[in-house]
């Protein structure tokens, strides 16, 4: 194919998204314009509860119908491969409804999904002041019948102030391990707790978030096996100034992977390239560093790293061309979609010279 000189890269890996969802939350976003803060929001019923209350009350088919919109437009944007968690459901149907779309989307569509149970996003209103019940019944229940249907790969806990601590995080987890998802963990985001020690400790695929951790955690992730997963749309979203140490990761060595957490509350776009953007304008990350972080780190973070992530000889055929002379003008030209052919396992999926025809 002569691509008249443009610049080819490896297909984004998409490793951290909240793929299915049941609508926006424009209006949370015009309260936290005027000040409110995102935990204040969810205090008041707001953030992810008012997602989950509406998630469990639609039909599978027009949930999937907006996952499909989604993903046709990630693979417009160049992503080749993308995680999906569940969490919006958080009582049992409405979590196997959402494992049971990401199931038929696999089937439906070109992109590679991997998919993360996360029941333990936050405490479902009926569990309200009963937490350990709630993290027995994943652990004991949900967890081993999710894993006997072959329905995740992953297992993920919201491991945060207001959300699940260190130790009801441990438990979950480890049910996972033991039912043989592999785990990963939303870690330190608000607050440090001790999360991505936790990541390290059991061995995680990934942390992600990472924007609390201090100079000790830089230096055990470092030394670890874990990704590094930085999601700095949320920040960007949010309007906060306090980015995850991007650079000190780095420069200690640890595998930084860049993801748009891709969701209704913190980071509504889904977007690799603007991702990029603000990795390197706002976390001081090279273009070169975060390509790589969103490419074959993010697949190293789902462990896909020997499949995709890379252009190499054995590996699937996933590949993004840009409209640009030079890969720095990625990131550097922001806000606009530069990519313009997609190549799914050796097929085109998304030719921008076809008026945007997705297939
Ligand atoms: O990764 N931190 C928790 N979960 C999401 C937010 C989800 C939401 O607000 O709906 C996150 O930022
Ligand atoms: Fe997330």
């Amino acid at each position: 194919m002569d691509l008249g000189g443009r610049v080819v890269l490896p297909g984004f890996v998409d490793s951290h998204t909240h793929l299915i969802f049941p609508s926006s939350r424009a209006a949370e976003y015009e309260q936290e314009i005027a000040g409110a803060t995102y935990e204040q929001i969810a205090k008041k019923g707001g953030g992810i509860l008012a997602s989950v209350r509406k998630l469990r009350r639609m039909g599978p088919a027009e949930l999937k119908f907006g996952a499909h919109i989604h993903l046709r437009q990630m693979a417009a944007h160049g992503t080749t491969t993308v995680e999906a968690k569940t969490g919006y459901g958080l009582d049992f149907s409405s979590e196997v409804k959402m494992l049971e779309i990401l199931r038929e989307l696999r089937l439906e569509q070109k992109l590679d999904i991997a998919t993360t149970f996360l029941g333990a996003h936050v405490v479902p209103p009926e569990y309200k002041g009963r937490v350990d019940d709630f993290v027995d019944l994943v652990a004991r229940i949900w967890i081993p019948y999710i894993a006997r249907s072959g329905f995740a790969q992953f297992c993920d806990v919201f491991c945060d102030r207001g959300a699940f601590t260190v130790h009801q995080a441990a438990r979950i987890l480890t049910a996972g391990i033991v039912c043989g998802m592999t785990p990963r963990i939303h870690a330190d985001q608000l607050a440090r707790t001790g999360a991505s020690r936790l990541a390290i400790r059991l061995h995680a695929a990934s942390a992600d978030h990472l924007e609390k951790i201090d100079r000790s955690d830089i230096r055990a992730l470092a030394k670890s096996e874990v990704a590094c997963t930085l999601l700095p749309g949320c920040c960007f979203h949010l309007g906060l100034e306090h980015y995850a140490p991007a650079r000190a990761l780095v420069d200690a060595g640890a595998a930084v992977a860049l993801a748009t957490d891709f969701n209704p509350g913190t980071s509504p776009t889904l977007n690799m390239q603007m991702i990029l953007s603000i990795a390197c304008s706002a976390m001081r990350m090279t273009p070169a560093e975060a390509i790589a972080a969103a490419t074959i780190n993010g697949a190293y973070a789902l462990r896909r790293h020997a499949r995709v992530g890379s252009l190499e000889v054995g590996k699937f055929a996933d590949l993004a061309a840009f409209d640009v002379d030079d890969y720095r003008e990625i990131p550097y030209y922001f806000g606009v979609n530069h990519c313009s052919l997609v190549i799914k396992r050796g097929a085109v999926i998304f030719d921008k010279s076809r008026t945007m025809k997705i297939s």
